[in-house]
């Protein structure tokens, strides 16, 4: 599936950092995304030069780009001093990969067909780096035979493509076609550079991660919830990230940073939270350290008054997200792993939690009050495997991230 690198060693190194984007804006509406692309990009510290298709200027100005990107925006083939200064060839060559968002299936059909009309076509032809697209259309326009056929021939030349999604598109329609997001762009664009640098041993691997607790409302301005940090699933998505692995946090209301590198989509409820995971598959290993609410609430549509009775709360089970993605069938990731909260009969619980869930691992720790375990800094866990039960010493929980991510790493190399 996946080729294993072995570099265990390599650090944290932005994966970004001075790498050379040069990114053509092809003229779709989710060009209004580009500026916040290149403001992240550029926050990473990579370097962004912007070819605008005639097309795109009509949803983002040269002026806009240019200044984002700090260098000036490229828009004419035949212009006299760009062709002295910098021609399309040397434009193309000068890149450490060319990213095309958003792409339309115009421009896809011409990279097919090899058409070189303008100065993006001229630099996507003549160039020798990679190339990625990011297409965004109309759910037809996507799924026609003409543009599904161009996807293939781009695939086999080794053109990466990140996206399309489903949601609601820019045409009143409902499908597939819409632009990956930003953050998704960036982790495919990391990934793409941590397998170019044979970076850590989850390079190419993807991995979805939950964290944090959940909130169920009430009532418009009231909610149940935990006492969850998001301290420790945070720590394993930065951690499984920096072995490589491409990594979605799907995380509840926390106080913790989003961590860099990290494809990370907020949500509020269990059932949000659900989605998200699910939207986040394929995934290679899934790591549930969120402390989802069990029960949601009948939620009241205006705030509940204060009467002379207090009122009772109708509560019902909430989908089991680790059960969910357990189950087995065709996106169940090679490798899941959950957590077993317990305040009393650690290990017994948790051994029966992982067969109830059909877990691979479970990471078993006490959450009683006089162990600081939640909200605190350290942990002290026990790891349960088909194979048994490893206990580990008390831990910073980043340091608990690590040793996971290593064995983590360990498993890919036996089994995937
Ligand atoms: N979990 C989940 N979805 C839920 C509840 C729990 O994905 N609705 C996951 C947690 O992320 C964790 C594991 O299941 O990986 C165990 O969570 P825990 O709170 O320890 O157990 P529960 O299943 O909630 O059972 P109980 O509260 O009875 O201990």
């Amino acid at each position: 599936m996946n080729t294993i690198m072995r570099d265990i060693t390599s650090g944290p190194t932005p994966l970004l950092e001075n790498k050379r984007i040069l990114l053509i804006v092809a003229g779709g509406i989710a060009a209004v995304k580009v500026p916040d692309l290149i403001r992240r990009l550029r926050e990473r510290g990579a370097s962004v030069r912007c070819i605008l298709t005639k097309g795109g200027e009509n949803f983002v100005t040269p002026l806009t780009l240019a200044s984002l990107s700090g260098e000036k925006c490229y828009q004419d083939l035949f212009s006299l001093t760009d062709e002295a200064e910098m021609g399309h060839i040397r434009l193309s060559r000068e890149a450490d990969i060319i990213l095309v968002a958003p792409a339309t299936a115009d421009i896809m059909a011409k990279m097919t067909a090899g058409l070189a009309d303008d100065l993006a076509t001229t630099a996507l032809l003549a160039t020798d780096k990679p190339v990625m697209i990011a297409p965004s259309m109309n759910v037809m326009m996507w799924t026609h035979p003409a543009t599904q056929a161009n996807l293939q021939i781009l695939q086999t030349r080794d053109v990466r493509i990140v996206g399309p999604g489903a949601g609601d598109l820019a045409c009143g329609e409902v499908g597939d076609g819409r632009m990956a997001e930003v953050p998704e762009i960036i982790a495919a664009l990391a990934r793409f550079f941590a397998k170019a640098q044979n970076r850590g041993p989850l390079s190419g691997f993807k991995a979805l991660v939950t964290s944090g607790p959940t909130h169920e409302p009430i009532d418009p301005v009231r909610y149940i919830a935990n006492r969850s940090s998001g301290k420790q699933g945070h720590a394993i998505a930065t951690a499984l990230n920096e072995m490589g692995a491409a990594v979605t946090l799907v995380s509840g209301p926390t106080q913790e940073p989003d961590p860099d590198g990290v494809e990370i989509i907020h949500v509020e409820t269990a059932a949000q939270m659900l989605k998200a995971c699910q939207s986040a598959l394929p995934a290679d290993i899934a790591v549930c350290a969120a402390a989802v609410a069990d029960w949601s609430v009948e939620e009241a549509a205006q705030k509940i008054k204060k009467g002379s009775n207090a009122p009772a709360l109708k509560l019902a089970s909430n989908p089991d997200i680790l059960a969910t993605l357990s189950k087995p069938g065709k996106t169940r990731p090679a490798l899941v792993i959950g957590f077993a909260a317990e305040t009393e009969n650690l290990i017994e619980n948790a051994k029966l939690k992982r067969a109830k869930k059909n877990a691979d691992w479970i990471v078993a720790n006490d959450v009683s009050a006089r162990t600081g375990t939640f909200g605190g800094d350290s942990n002290t866990v026990h790891l349960i495997t088909a194979e048994g039960v490893e206990n580990w010493p008390t831990l910073k929980k980043r340091a608990v991230a690590e040793r996971l991510a290593e064995r983590i790493a360990k498993f890919v190399e036996r089994h995937l």
